[in-house]
């Protein structure tokens, strides 16, 4: 029988959203400790009342550490791990000279089974807990990811990327065949144990209007499942979407002729967006997924959190491993710090941690399951070492309040400020 575990230390939960507090960091509840059972968490309180909760419960103690939900990352292509920091290209020519010949690979079961657990392994030890990610055309990587994730009992989203159009031979699918793969795919994992599934054509230059046209289609027949792609990442790109879609009012009106815009679609980048975009996404819940290391690293733009949280946006937080630089979401933290920044409009800490967790789990849809430390969520924990470094612990030591506490290791931290990460329930 599983009697349970109270992990003792600053528990962080949310109650509400830090963007729309006067002060961000009233959002927030700090208790002195989390009860764990039957992979969920069973409350939060002091340590007394978790013991009085599981009297049988084994402690772990985690005294002076951080204990949060574990980090959500919500636009990743697991399929580039391998390429991930290939230096100095702009959108288009990154993808011809990396990923499209990376991604070809993964027509090899045992080479996607590979790069699945690798990416996974990685991921854990930053802290990450939840993906959704985008595999390659080939069904098999999709396979891989899942039967990867079901293995460590992850709640995981993927889809097979769909492209029918400018890329190269071996990497291209039909509008026929990529309805066809994706159903199947639907089929034999959607909803399995904690997977999901994200139907996913890659971005409208990639597609035809008759591949945009069968997604929308199997979206329809199928709106239990997520919709991810990519929007107004950078300024050629966009002129690009424009000159193959003359008709088309702007690049969200790519996605939205064909049946592709709605709640549980999920907008990778969504930098350079017009007005009639803005508003679209908003009448819609639609999703925007900010990946802040990519932006700077590929060069495509300072995404406008404050302006776009002030509207009512849903907006979740990735990396975009392998365009992003890193797999820590502590390290997209910081660079969502600093482009905050650059546009004066600097995060609170509480809303940086607010991002990585509720904020990309609500844009996931998955808010009700993972996201926060609270009694009836699943029990995805991961517990920060606030001073693992000689560097953040000489600043950590002078905090005067846990805010302070974690700032260095949002702005310093990697994988080393990870202590512990819990998937399910279990200790990994
Ligand atoms: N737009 C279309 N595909 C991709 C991709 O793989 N990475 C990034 N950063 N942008 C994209
Ligand atoms: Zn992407």
């Amino acid at each position: 029988m599983d009697t349970g575990y109270i992990l003792k230390g600053h528990v962080l939960a949310f109650t509400t959203s830090p963007f729309t507090e006067e002060r961000p960091e009233d959002a927030a509840r700090l208790r002195g400790a989390v009860a764990v059972r039957d992979g969920r968490i069973a409350g939060t309180g002091t340590f007394a009342d978790m013991r009085a909760l599981l009297p049988e419960a084994e402690t772990v103690d985690h005294s002076g550490k951080l204990i949060m939900a574990g980090f959500v990352d919500a636009h990743v292509h697991y399929p580039q791990t391998a390429v991930i920091a290939s230096w100095g290209k702009r959108l288009i020519d990154w993808l011809n000279s990396y990923s499209f010949p990376e991604e070809m690979r993964f027509a090899d079961r045992a080479y996607a089974d590979e790069i699945a657990a690798r990416y996974l392994d990685l991921t854990t030890a930053h802290g990450t807990t939840t993906v959704c990610s985008f595999c390659t055309i080939h069904p098999e990587s999709v396979d891989a990811l899942f039967a990867a994730a079901q293995a460590r009992g992850q709640r995981v989203a993927g889809g097979k990327t769909c492209m029918d159009r400018n890329a190269p031979d071996g990497l291209r699918d039909t509008a026929q065949s990529a309805y066809d793969d994706s159903e199947a795919l639907i089929a034999r994992w959607h909803g399995t144990d904690r997977l999901e599934y994200a139907i996913s054509p890659r971005f409208s230059p990639t597609s035809t209007p008759e591949q945009l046209e069968a997604m929308g289609a199997l979206w329809a027949k199928h709106p239990e499942c997520l919709m991810q792609t990519h929007l107004s990442e950078q300024t050629d790109e966009i002129a690009w979407v424009k000159s193959l879609f003359p008709q088309a009012r702007d690049y969200l009106d790519t996605y939205e002729e064909f049946g592709l815009l709605g709640a549980k679609g999920l907008y990778g980048h969504a930098i350079h967006l017009e007005d009639r975009e803005r508003h679209r996404l908003r009448d819609y819940g639609a999703a925007l997924i900010h990946c802040p290391t990519s932006n700077t690293f590929i060069g495509s733009g300072l995404f406008d959190m404050a302006g776009l949280m002030a509207e009512g946006q849903r907006i979740g937080l990735a990396t975009d491993t392998g365009g992003g630089s890193s797999f820590s979401m502590l390290r997209t933290l910081a660079a969502a710090y600093e482009i905050g920044q650059l546009r004066g409009t600097p995060l609170h800490a509480a809303q940086l941690l607010w991002l990585a967790t509720q904020g990309s789990a609500t844009a996931l849809r998955m808010e009700d399951k993972i996201g926060n430390a609270a009694a009836g969520m699943e029990a995805d924990l991961v517990v920060l070492d606030l001073a693992s470094t000689p560097a953040i612990a000489q600043r950590a030591a002078r905090a005067e309040d846990i805010w302070e506490a974690v700032f260095p290791t949002i702005m310093m931290g990697d994988d080393r400020a990870i202590a512990e990460v819990w998937i399910g329930g279990r200790r990994v």
